[in-house]
């Protein structure tokens, strides 16, 4: 059977046409970038939503968790993603720690990623501590996606990347989110049975990553997903390129054909 996709391919989607693809069944795809080559590349393959996650603290700048990333980079990688996306729904992380300073700053800085980067949605971590933080958001215009279950935000204080099993707590959260006015709830490392039943149980949709096979969508990190991470690869992930690999022996056979002069040849060589 082909897929459907969630909006027609001739306009962007919007975050009615992802709870609509709730409803209809059909699966809602998000991948993450981080500049304008990757987000072409996810834009031009149909993919419904492209995240700029603050993982772009981990997967670009190479740091040990999401926490160092900043306001200012987020609207930097923002920006650039943004202008290479014509038909997916752009999301931008709200970085650590604005969701938890007050309704007046994280809405200050919600509407700096939607102005400064032509984004149309921005996704924050939290609990349902943060339910009235993402009402005064969504109050303001500005699309939220929440994010529960693992919030790498807050890995210290969760022990480390593990599986979120707290099956109360996950309820809780998720709802209060979705009641708070989120358009979309990320769930990130949490049992494939409390997936199911938290995707069942809200009106908007669900999209999983290491949650199992029945939220309404996935996502995965751009880096993950075509093999370019150098380690720290989650067991959920599954690569659908090589990409690390054909470039490093892209580079490896430039420096030999360099240091052995077959490059340059009579062919990129002017007259
Ligand atoms: O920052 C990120 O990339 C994310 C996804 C893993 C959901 O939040």
């Amino acid at each position: 059977m082909s897929h459907q996709p969630a909006a027609p391919r001739d306009r962007r989607v919007t975050v009615t046409d992802l709870g609509r693809a709730k409803q209809q069944g059909r699966p809602i795809t998000m991948a993450t970038a981080y500049d304008w080559p990757s987000a072409r590349l996810v834009d031009e393959a149909g993919i419904d939503c492209v995240l700029v996650g603050d993982s772009v603290a981990m997967v670009v700048a190479g740091r040990d968790s999401t926490i160092p990333a900043t306001l200012e980079q987020m609207l930097y990688h923002g920006e650039i993603v943004a202008r290479g996306c014509r038909r997916a729904l752009v999301v931008v992380d709200l970085p650590f720690p604005l969701q938890h300073l007050g309704t007046i700053r994280a809405i200050e800085a919600s509407a700096r990623l939607l102005k400064e980067t032509g984004c149309q949605a921005i996704k924050l971590e939290g609990t349902a501590g943060q339910a009235e933080v993402i009402a005064g958001i969504v109050a303001a215009g500005i699309p939220v996606m929440g994010h529960v279950g693992l919030r790498p935000q807050a890995v210290h204080q969760l022990g480390g990347y593990r599986v979120q099993r707290d099956r109360d707590q996950l309820f809780e959260d998720a709802t209060a989110a979705a009641e708070a006015g989120a358009f979309a709830v990320v769930l990130e490392c949490v049992p494939e049975a409390i997936a199911r039943e938290i995707t069942e149980s809200l009106p908007v949709p669900t999209i999983g990553i290491g949650a199992g096979s029945s939220c309404s969508g996935q996502v995965l990190v751009f880096h993950d997903l075509v093999g370019l991470s150098q380690d720290r690869v989650p067991s959920f992930v599954r690569s659908y390129a090589a990409v690390g690999n054909d470039i490093r022996s892209g580079l490896r056979r430039w420096h030999e054909d360099v240091v052995n002069r077959r490059f340059p040849g009579p062919d990129e060589t002017p007259a």
